[in-house]
């Protein structure tokens, strides 16, 4: 599914989306406009260079060993039906991996954390160390690892910028996590942000 433009001009300012920027725990059901999903999306990995290939957040080597997949609940973004969807940046677009509510799943394999549930969507930030340890080496898993962070706070910010709210969760078992969102062969999770209206 094609997914419509990102914006690069906002409402609320870089440093009042840093000072307001929070974990948060309890969403409301309200579901996610379609813009707002996909300008996450974008901000997590988008392509930011018209014809290019440099995406939002700094790689090493410009390798880009990051996919972000999005656990869509039941009536949580406008537009979706509930699935498990990847992110593709070259093409801005998002492929349905696995249809359904996965949501209590997720939360049942982040050691029960069941607020997760609560959240229409969540993202999973996940890194195939290969691409970067081709080049890189032991050092690839570090810079994933690193990168992995960036795109975790590029979702924080903008989540905060779109009037919504992230949470962050690195507590949950990686093979059921892998099950859970039928994650591609060699993409370890290893970040978990629900992402919704604050409650
Ligand atoms: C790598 C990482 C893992 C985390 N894992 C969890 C988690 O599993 N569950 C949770 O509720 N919060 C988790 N947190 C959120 C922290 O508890 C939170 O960032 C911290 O309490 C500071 O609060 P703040 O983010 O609201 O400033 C995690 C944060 C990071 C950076």
């Amino acid at each position: 599914m094609r997914l419509p433009p990102p914006d690069v001009i906002g409402q609320v300012t870089l440093e009042k989306a840093i000072k307001s920027r929070r974990t948060i725990r309890s969403f409301a059901s309200n579901p996610i406009p379609l813009k707002s999903f996909t300008q996450i999306l974008w901000a997590a990995q988008g392509i930011i260079e018209s014809g290019g290939f440099r995406r939002s957040v700094p790689s090493g080597g410009a390798l880009y060993p990051i996919d972000v997949y999005a656990v869509v609940g039941e009536g949580g973004v406008q537009e979706i039906e509930s699935g498990v969807y990847h992110y593709e940046p070259r093409t801005h677009e998002i492929t349905l991996v696995k249809e359904g509510d996965f949501r209590r799943e997720l939360a049942k394999a982040a050691l029960g954390q069941m607020w997760m549930a609560g959240a229409p969507v969540t993202l999973i930030v996940t890194a195939e160390y290969k691409r970067s340890s081709s080049k890189y080496g032991e050092r690839g898993v570090r810079y994933s690892m690193i990168e992995a962070g960036h795109v975790g706070q590029n979702i924080f910010l903008q989540a905060e910028a779109l009037g919504l709210g992230a949470g962050i969760v690195g507590a949950f078992h990686d093979q059921e996590v892998i099950w859970v969102a039928k994650l591609s062969q060699g993409h370890e999770p290893l970040l978990i942000m629900p992402v919704g209206f604050r409650n």
